[in-house]
């Protein structure tokens, strides 16, 4: 592995990765994670900037960028949902090479995945993606880097996401088991699951990863045999109000609570993206849990708060994940 070399790519989705560079990048994390810790400077990115385009609203990612981009020793700016030219007077493409030319690594969340893959195209540095609505690839290293430190593994571990495996999350974790060789389910009514191509594509990876694919509506079937049971909120940043009816109730019977948790494996873990809708304690969470009659959404806050819950070990991952990327590739 020590000849991966991924200076100058861009990441925009794991399908861009071998499972070695994906591996790589975990491994990068680690040592960076433990540089970290023992206060080890690592300043290897300095003189160099970064932009980070935020068209959706973020903590964790916005500040594992700033973070990570401030201990490599680069330049950070942020142009935030409505302080830039971005779509409204400038296009993608001018955009990709105005910011090229002043920065080395462009970061962009937002909406269609086509949107950063056009930044790619058009912008001369590498460009990664910070969430579209269909991937959101830094989020899943962190999630294996979580694993990994807990398993020692991830190659033959069972993973169930349950929720709306439509979206980014879904997919991602999908293509990322996939390439790394653990077994994935989507747990979610039957026309709640990722596109056809999408399932087909990770289906020819997982051949020969030794990856599985599977789908199951019955969310007490699919957490047998789990060591990771995963959720995220069922409706994205994004999508419109008047899908939280819909939602909720083909959603409900896919909460993850704590008999999901007593059917899968004793040492199972319970992961999750961030942020959950886990209490009435945001104003979100209250109005939607008070229109609804419900405690919680996605997941009850017996297992958000359990001991089997490695969400904000997650969450920190984010930080030392980005920063391999990053360091990687600029
Ligand atoms: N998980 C995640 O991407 O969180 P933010 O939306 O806070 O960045
Ligand atoms: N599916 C969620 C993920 C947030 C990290 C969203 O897009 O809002």
């Amino acid at each position: 592995m020590a000849n991966i070399s991924l200076k100058g790519r861009d990441f925009l989705k794991l399908l861009d990765f071998t499972p070695d560079e994906i591996a790589y990048l975990i491994d990068l994390a680690a040592e960076l994670k433990q540089k970290k810790k023992a206060g080890i400077p690592h300043a290897i990115c300095q003189g160099k900037n970064v932009a980070l385009i935020f068209e959706k609203t973020s903590t964790r990612t916005r500040c594992s960028f700033e973070v990570a981009a401030r201990d490599l020793g680069a330049g950070v700016t942020y142009l935030d949902p409505s302080g830039s030219q971005i779509g409204r007077k400038e296009s993608i493409a001018d955009t990709a090479r105005v910011l090229g030319s002043m920065f080395d690594g462009i970061e962009y969340r937002g909406f269609g995945q086509e949107i950063v893959e056009t930044l790619a195209k058009y912008a001369p540095v590498p460009v990664w993606n910070g969430l579209t609505d269909e991937f959101h690839p830094t989020q899943i290293l962190a999630d294996f880097l979580t694993i990994r430190e807990h398993f020692g593994t991830l190659a033959g571990k069972k993973l169930v996401y349950y929720g709306d495996a439509r979206f980014n999350m879904g997919n991602s974790l999908m293509v990322g088991c996939a390439k790394m060789g653990l077994h994935f389910v989507a747990c979610s009514p039957a026309e709640y699951k990722p596109s056809a191509d999408l399932i087909a594509t990770c289906e020819k990876i997982a051949g020969e990863t030794g990856a599985t694919i599977g789908f199951e509506t019955d969310p007490i079937k699919a957490a047998q045999g789990a060591d990771a049971i995963y959720t995220d909120v069922w409706v994205s940043m994004g999508e419109p109000v008047e899908v939280w009816d819909e939602r909720v109730k083909a959603l409900a019977p896919y909460q993850v609570n704590a008999s999901v948790m007593a059917a899968a494996k004793k040492d199972a873990i319970f992961l999750h993206c961030l942020p959950a809708y886990h209490d009435k304690n945001t104003a979100i969470g209250r109005e939607m849990c008070d229109r609804f009659h419900r405690e919680a959404m996605e997941v009850t806050d017996e297992v958000f708060e359990s001991p089997a819950s490695l969400v904000f070990q997650e969450a920190e991952n984010r930080m030392h994940t980005i920063k391999a990327v990053m360091a990687a590739t600029l």
